[in-house]
């Protein structure tokens, strides 16, 4: 059992393998935060963690509790306005204007396993096998609304899941913001290591240590943004990959989020996750309820690599599509830099056959198949063949790539529409504007309504006809742009603050009816690249495409800030033409493989425009991503703390359950002059198993690999520098156990 109560002193005692959770019922009937860390024994309570101390110039309970000081306790979900001037978890504005709130601990509810969301994606436990939800009930009787707080601990990856329902029985009411999850920790002395960038140079890691005041990221984009990302850690500020404590934190929403951290005066840390109070509102009418998204909360006291694999194993049993989970992603070659929206099928045709011969998997044909789309100013919304291009239609063109035995894949943008389109004759008024206002464009288009349900119905009706009359394996679903001018015009004026959650709520609703119409689909998400890389399109689409930047010195940064939070089996990784497209940098071809096999894997060129020597290399390398793909792609990922202090140096490695196989990677952007021997160490290896590397003869323990490492040769090769310049170097260790 995972989950203590204890009816007397009202102490609710959550623990996981790993860690404990433990909070209470306080003085005022709210709930009170006690401990979240390393695990420690259950107790009746905790009175020597709960005690109090009067302080001078601070708001108290009543005249007599003058020790209960709300400024100096530690909540679970608290409220503005009853002296704890923090940052709130919730704020409700009454019919009388009142924003106060008196919620009184009424009772609790445990269960075996995890119920899915209905109309959002989840965590979930569908057989029920190592999890534990409990609700806690309270009441604001004056306002007549019941306050759940759900929790759902997952023993086995220390996890624990939060979410909060406000159920109303009274009258129509207004909820001005509201939190996911609260944690209140005792001190401040954290590190905040936060993904932050830009379209292009998404999720790059930045650790500062956290400071007075409040510090934040956040979106207002109606997606969860290239900006920032909502995973963060908070972490010792000894803590690295290898040891050390610390926390993470995930939200599973693709919207507006904001997590908030507030070093108060005290120095303590309140950490808040949730739908971002900007651009939100929602009118809670009587007898409707409100729950939010949920919030993913774990700890490690073994660095940074342990909590990456923990929320990696949580994904994998409790987040994503279970049918996907544990197959192997094909790999794929898409046409999009080989050709941007200039083709015809007889110009794809010789792709699709090199393709074949050199051993890809997959077709995906990515944007300017529909309508009379040439270049990005039209026919968003039109999701019909363009004759023009495909004059057997494009289920004429699948056919083809089926018969030559590839699968097919194909883009869209669903939540999109240009002026310049069918759909916008038809229904102009799908498109979203605040009336008498001028609609801004972004890459000449527009946003679809997604609250409106004719909206849904209408994308589902036409990409089910495509998935149907293409056979379809495989969907690329963009979202191009962030979304101006919010305003719903079929939602009435004191709705309207709702928008950019119901409009994330529709692209939820069109997600789930076309998986659950075409289970065997597989769909990677993509907006502009990495723009709504999160838990909540990870639930329906189990990859992601990490970034338009496929250059592979930049992929490093983005594929190691991004492993933080996510598994490299989240996100899908091509090799490009050089020089590269963003970047116009030009590395070998077998760096940008090695960098792309950390990911799912695939092409994104013209391979008919490349040398025969350079196909052949193709060839090798997709036979080696295949006899390595399940170790890539469900091993055990680590980066590796590489000796190096200039930012030079990355090492990752992948690892499988049982310690007979690995595969590390040493990329080393510069090439030093007069360097010192250069030492590789490895981790996560069977100190006591014996290993060979690549074709060296010797046998070597892991003992020794991982202590004392491994010597990698320094790159010195005159004869080819267009080839393999001695700059952006990859080194590959195929780590094999001794039987
Ligand atoms: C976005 C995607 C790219 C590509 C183009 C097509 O930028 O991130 O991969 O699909 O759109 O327009």
């Amino acid at each position: 059992m995972s989950i203590h109560v204890n009816e007397s002193s009202k102490v609710f005692h959550l623990q996981t393998k790993k860690t404990s959770y433990i909070f209470r019922v306080l003085a005022n009937g709210e709930l009170g935060q006690v401990y979240y860390g390393a695990k420690v024994p259950v107790k009746a309570s905790y009175d020597n963690l709960t005690r109090m101390e009067e302080h001078d110039c601070t708001n108290t309970l009543d005249e007599q509790q003058t020790d209960f000081q709300l400024e100096l306790i530690k909540q679970e979900y608290a409220s503005l306005g009853k002296g704890d001037y923090r940052v709130p978890a919730y704020q409700i504005t009454a019919t009388n204007g009142s924003r106060i709130s008196e919620f009184k601990y009424q009772g609790y509810q445990l269960v075996d396993g995890k119920q899915r969301l209905a109309d959002q994606p989840s965590s979930f436990d569908d057989d029920h096998h190592d999890s534990q939800t409990l609700t806690i009930t309270l009441v604001d009787k004056l306002l007549q609304i019941n306050l759940a707080l759900h929790y759902t601990v997952f023993e086995d990856e220390d996890v624990i899941v939060r979410s909060a329902t406000f159920t109303n029985n009274g009258d129509d009411v207004f909820i001005n913001r509201v939190a996911s999850a609260q944690l209140d920790l005792p001190d401040a002395d954290y590190d905040f290591l936060q993904f932050a960038g830009s379209w292009a140079r998404e999720r790059h890691l930045y650790r500062n240590h956290l400071r007075p005041g409040s510090q934040s990221i956040e979106s207002v984009r109606a997606h969860s943004s290239h900006q920032e990302n909502p995973f963060f850690i908070l972490a010792r500020p000894h803590t690295d990959n290898n040891q050390g404590a610390a926390y993470g934190f995930n939200f599973i929403y693709s919207g507006n989020f904001k997590d908030e951290i507030e070093v108060d005066q005290f120095d303590t840390a309140r950490v808040m996750v949730g739908i971002n109070p900007t651009e939100f509102g929602w009118n809670l009418k009587a007898n409707t309820s409100f729950q939010t998204p949920e919030a993913v909360l774990t700890y490690t006291t073994d660095g940074l690599n342990a909590l990456s694999q923990q929320l990696g194993r949580f994904y994998d049993h409790h987040l994503l599509n279970q049918h996907f989970v544990k197959q192997e992603r094909p790999i794929l070659i898409n046409n999009w830099e080989a050709t941007f929206m200039d083709f015809t099928e007889d110009k794809l045709m010789p792709i699709v056959k090199r393709a074949k011969e050199l051993g890809i998997e997959m077709f995906v044909l990515d944007d300017g198949w529909f309508g009379h789309r040439d270049d990005d100013r039209s026919s968003l919304g039109d999701w019909f063949t363009d004759e023009k291009k495909f004059t057997n239609g494009i289920g004429g063109f699948a056919q083809k790539v089926h018969d030559l035995g590839l699968k097919f894949g194909l883009w869209f943008e669903p939540e999109m529409i240009s002026i310049d389109s069918q759909l916008h004759n038809a229904h102009p008024e799908w498109m979203i504007t605040t009336p008498g206002r001028t609609a801004t464009p972004a890459r000449h288009q527009f946003v679809l309504d997604m609250t409106r349900p004719e909206v849904v119905d209408y994308l589902v009706e036409k990409i089910s006809a495509v998935i149907e009359t293409t056979k379809l394996d495989y969907i690329k679903w963009d979202m191009n742009r962030s979304i101006t001018e919010m305003y719903g015009a079929a939602l009435p004026a004191d709705q309207q603050l709702e928008f950019a959650h119901r409009y994330i709520l529709g692209v939820y609703k069109l997600y789930d009816r076309l998986i659950k119409a075409y289970p065997n689909v597989l769909f990677e998400s993509c907006a502009s690249g990495g723009g709504r890389f999160d838990l909540g399109m990870m639930y329906y689409a189990p990859q992601a495409w990490a970034s338009d930047d496929t250059d592979a010195i930049e992929r490093i940064l983005v594929q190691d800030g991004t492993s933080y939070g996510y598994r490299p089996n989240m996100w899908g990784a091509h090799v490009s033409a050089v020089p590269n497209d963003q970047v116009a940098r030009v590395t070998s071809i077998d760096t940008r493989a090695k960098v792309a096999y950390f990911g799912d894997f695939g092409y994104e060129l013209d391979i008919t425009k490349l040398s025969a020597e350079e196909q052949a290399t193709i060839k090798e390398q997709v036979a080696f991503y295949k006899q390595y793909r399940s170790l890539f792609q469900f091993g055990n990922f680590y980066r590796l703390e590489t000796p190096d202090t200039n930012d030079n140096v990355y090492g990752w490695e992948v690892v499988n359950d049982d310690q007979t196989e690995a595969i590390g990677a040493r990329f080393q952007i510069l090439n030093g002059a007069n360097p010192a021997y250069i030492r590789y160490y490895f981790t996560g290896l069977n100190p006591e198993m014996n290993y060979h590397v690549n074709d060296d003869p010797e046998t070597y323990s892991g003992a020794e690999l991982m202590n004392a490492g491994y010597f990698v040769p320094r790159v010195m090769d005159r004869t080819q520098p267009e080839k393999d310049p001695a700059d952006f170097y990859a080194h590959l260790f195929v780590v094999k156990a001794v039987k």
